[in-house]
């Protein structure tokens, strides 16, 4: 498999990036995941776009993103991936310098793209829903940059691993608001309710997507909180994201939501969002 590392296509097994990375010592970076779908990437601008708001976010100066784009097209040739599922993985740290904090003078930055097959989920997890448990939000407040810092995240899921949940939602004063690798939305009295774009959540390209095809479709939009303790008055429960798409879930820490099926909207919209993908 040949990877992209500044500049370079090389093999994935020879590309090194040196332990000074700041990236590795302070997961000073941001990331990207892409889908692609018989070998077409998947709102690639989308992405470019929010990892800039993130790059600037954290002033990493990166003015060649827009060339990312063609990266990830030659990424794709070159490991014969126009068929089938994939997804490109971008990361950019701010680069290669002895340990400070403060940012070091001088330095470019870390660029590192790969292309890998991507099997999805069994059928079954969109045809019958996935459990899911709740976590404590114990992130950061600027949950709106891809941070490569996931440490948090990593814990969530894994909580959610060990019960054989498939994601972890997090709950931040009394309000349900996001899964640990996906957005999450609610049918409450027949509205599609999702968390408001906002330092709290990562604004999921997704999210954004579904919400656009709901309005389309006529189905009534909300952007406001699922409040913890309602969360099993509600009529559907999913998940958004670019692995995960629309993800019916309906189990939460052991109980069921509505009947433990997945609900009409949510149907809806997973059909929606295949037709807009495919
Ligand atoms: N995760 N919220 C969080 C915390 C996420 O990590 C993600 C994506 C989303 C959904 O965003 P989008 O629809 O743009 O993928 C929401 C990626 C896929 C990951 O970390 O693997």
């Amino acid at each position: 498999m040949l990877v992209y590392l500044n500049g370079e296509l090389i093999p994935s097994d020879q590309a090194r990036v040196p332990v000074d990375d700041r990236g590795f010592l302070f997961a000073d970076g941001v990331y990207e995941v892409a889908r692609v779908y018989d070998g077409r990437i998947f709102k690639m601008p989308e992405h470019l776009r929010r990892m800039a708001h993130g790059l600037a976010a954290i002033r990493i100066d990166f003015p060649e993103i827009g060339g990312l784009a063609q990266v990830g097209e030659r990424l794709l040739d070159e490991n014969g991936l126009r068929s089938g599922g994939a997804t490109i993985y971008i990361q950019v740290t701010r680069g290669v310098a002895p340990r400070k904090h403060a940012f070091p003078a001088g330095v470019r930055p870390t660029v590192f793209l790969a292309a890998r097959a991507y099997q999805d989920a069994p059928a079954a997890s969109w045809e019958e829903g996935v459990a899911a448990i709740r976590y404590p939000d114990i992130r950061w407040a600027r949950c709106d940059i891809k941070s490569v810092a996931l440490l948090a995240n990593v814990l969530a899921n894994q909580a959610a691993h060990e019960v054989d949940a498939f994601e972890a939602l997090f709950v931040r004063d009394g309000v349900v608001i996001e899964g640990s690798h996906s957005n999450l939305a609610a049918v409450i009295d027949g509205t599609v309710v999702t968390y408001p774009r906002s330092n709290y959540i990562l604004p999921g390209i997704t999210r954004e997507i579904v919400l656009q095809l709901a309005r389309d479709a006529a189905i009534p939009v909300r952007e406001g909180p699922i409040y913890d303790h309602e969360l099993f008055r509600v009529q559907e429960l999913f998940l958004l994201g670019t692995t995960t798409e629309v993800m019916p879930v309906v189990r939460v820490d052991g109980q069921p939501i509505a009947n433990g099926r997945p609900g009409p909207v949510t149907k809806r919209l997973i059909e929606l969002y295949r037709q807009a993908t495919r």
